[in-house]
């Protein structure tokens, strides 16, 4: 295999931030609880995840942790009947979290809204309600294709507690983009918006689903419901369309949640992999719920004063997992914010983090890359001070922009948690602890309940300061279930290639202290702002553009998002190569998949280079790249 060489911003960082006194007097868990729970861990793999597992209600508890007689179908607390939404809201409001605040929304024109345990468990419940008598059941699948809202949360806590499969559609993906996940996913009901502030614009996300549902993608669709939040005016289709307000002006505050199989779906959510398509990643119930709920409680400290900000977006797994489900979970404050971190100016972010006094910051190394240009100026106009800890995930963290959020937003005493995880693996796998020794630019090592390894091809492991393929060794209860329509993919894209073990699709190395170093992905999965986008996607989309041939997509390197797109065409015979055609090709590639696909250039090309089958050769054009 090859071994590839560690990113040079890696390289040159030797500096090693320890855990200050205090952090590790206050911690809940300190170095020797670490150590302890890891060997824990180590010996019994089981009753550590159980004893996780024992923190949380359940209706019935299981017969067994952990089935792993048909693997890699691996199966998490058998027999035991749950509900996260349960977990969620309803245990809360049985104590005095009844009237903590659960949720802090901030639209992006200044307006909020706060909801405590107790308003949202109502604003579910009447929701569930409202979806009841829309006809969903348990076992159907409702789409979202909805922004940073309130209702985005109340809506896929509400589909859970009425035992449906939510699937969030990322409102920054084209219409496109959306049908094509609502004919694979097949929704009884999609649920969306008029319209959202992103910019100081209104995207209209209304428009985007008439156009998604033309000539209905979905034989089981039979409503779509929109929340009003810009109040732009929206086509409504009198026999299919719904005011969310008019279907849950009359439903009661209570709803009964369904009792779920721990092994049941929870959610879908589509992310990219090696092959062509995006894939659609199942969750269920329990074992996401008690792999989150720990995690979230343990890689962030948690104290009950918290006000916890992810700075993801739901319809992304750091979404799914850490701005909704862990936070509820863990009954403790989250805080959303509905548009773009620019605007009005560059401090929009350090402004939030200040009024709202947050203490635990989790965001993506492109976020901070993005605010990092300017300066210190706008943090130094912000208190700051009620910062706790910083985390970030998604992509590698250069230690540049590392130092820069440690010293400029943490003041030195916040300590940088860079997680490294997937939507395929739900939870936080590989990361520092707050009483963690950090060192930038390394997600430092794998957590108790995670056997992470970095082997070559054949599942050896690989020495210290060598590449190879990052793998998890053993199931974990966050593990999805499933592929969507895909039966074999389990097999295939992840368990298969290193047999036995689980094939994360991304390079990386240990060092001799044992911490990890995340180089990238080995697949061709491009990471563009800690999104992932298939090659094969953006090339699918140029070739569907009647002036081009044949396409070929690679990532190159980018200050600010990490990684962009750069595309080589061959044109068909009578098209011309121009300035237009150029932008023509951008703004057709955003057109079908999101403007998230940040696209370098695109080169014109006599011709592209082949191997002797007549596969275009990626890694060709990358070396000609000099990558
Ligand atoms: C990358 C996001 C370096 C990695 C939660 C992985 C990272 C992919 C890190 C998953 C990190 C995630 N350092 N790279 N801390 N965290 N990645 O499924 O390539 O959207 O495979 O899940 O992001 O992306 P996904």
């Amino acid at each position: 295999m090859d071994s590839p060489e560690p990113l040079d911003s890696l390289l040159h960082e030797e500096r090693v931030f320890r855990p200050l006194p205090q952090m590790i007097i206050e911690a809940g868990i300190n170095p020797q609880d670490l150590i302890a729970a890891r060997a824990r861990a180590d010996s019994d793999l089981c009753s550590y995840w159980e004893e996780a597992a024992e923190e949380l209600d359940w209706f019935t508890k299981w017969d067994q942790v952990l089935d792993d007689s048909n693997a890699p179908n691996y199966k998490w607390f058998t027999g035991a009947r749950c509900n996260i939404v349960y977990n969620a809201l309803d245990r809360h409001i049985e104590t005095v979290n009844k009237n903590r605040l659960a949720l802090i929304w901030e639209g992006e024109p200044g307006d909020s809204r706060q909801f405590t345990y107790y308003e949202l468990y109502r604003a579910v419940n009447k929701f569930a309600n409202g979806l009841r008598s829309l006809g969903v059941t348990k076992g159907d699948r409702v789409v979202l294709y909805m922004p940073q809202l309130p209702e985005t949360v109340i809506s896929m806590l509400a589909c859970a507690r009425i035992g449906a499969v939510h699937s969030l559609v990322f409102s920054g993906f084209s219409a496109k983009n959306l049908r094509e996940r609502i004919r694979e996913i097949q929704p009884r009901v999609v649920v969306t918006v008029d319209g959202f502030y992103r910019n100081g614009q209104v995207i209209r996300l209304k428009e985007a689903v008439d156009s998604a549902l033309l000539d209905n993608p979905s034989e089981k669709l039979e409503s779509v419901v929109v929340v009003h939040r810009a109040n732009v005016e929206v086509a409504m289709d009198s026999a299919r369309d719904y005011w969310y307000e008019d279907i849950v002006r009359h439903e009661r505050a209570h709803a009964a949640a369904e009792i779920m199989d721990s092994s049941d779906p929870l959610f879908i959510l589509h992310t990219s992999g090696t092959a062509g398509k995006p894939k659609g990643i199942i969750h269920s119930h329990g074992g996401y719920m008690v792999g989150v709920h720990r995690t979230f409680k343990w890689v962030f400290d948690l104290k009950p004063t918290d006000i916890f900000w992810c700075s993801a977006d739901p319809g992304w797994i750091t979404g799914h997992s850490y701005l909704v489900y862990g936070p509820l979970l863990a009954g403790t404050t989250t805080v959303m914010y509905e548009g773009h971190a620019l605007y009005p100016q560059a401090d929009r972010l350090w402004n939030i983090i200040s009024k709202y006094g947050v203490s635990i910051f989790y965001t993506s190394p492109t976020q901070i890359r993005t605010l990092m240009r300017f300066g210190h100026r706008y943090p130094d106009q912000h208190d700051l001070s009620t910062l706790r800890i910083l985390g970030a995930v998604g992509e590698p963290f250069n230690p540049e922009a590392w130092i820069w959020l440690y010293e400029n937003i943490g003041k030195s005493q916040c300590p940088v948690l860079d997680t490294w995880w997937q939507t395929e693996t739900g939870m936080i796998m590989i990361s520092p602890m707050p009483v963690s020794v950090l060192k930038p630019g390394s997600v430092t090592r794998a957590l108790p309940g995670v056997d992470a390894d970095v082997v070559n091809l054949k599942g050896e492991p690989v020495p210290a300061g060598k590449g190879g393929f990052l793998v998890i060794k053993k199931p974990w209860p966050a593990m999805f279930s499933a592929v969507l329509n895909d039966d074999r993919a389990l097999v295939d894209h992840y368990w298969g290639i290193i047999p036995g073990m689980f094939y994360a699709g991304d390079v990386a190395r240990k060092d001799e202290d044992g911490y990890f170093w995340i180089q990238g992905r080995a697949d061709d999965v491009l990471n563009i702002a800690g999104h992932r986008i298939g090659s094969a996607e953006v090339e699918s989309a140029l070739t569907g553009h009647h002036d081009i041939a044949e396409a070929v997509v690679i990532g190159v390197p980018d200050k600010i998002k990490g990684e962009v797109a750069k595309a080589f065409v061959t044109l068909i015979y009578d098209a011309v190569e121009s300035d237009e055609l150029h932008k023509e090709l951008i703004d057709h590639i955003h057109r079908e998949l999101g403007t998230i696909v940040a696209v370098k250039s695109i080169e014109f090309c006599d011709e592209l280079p082949k191997t002797s089958s007549g596969k275009v050769k990626r890694m060709a054009l990358k070396e000609r790249e000099g990558l």
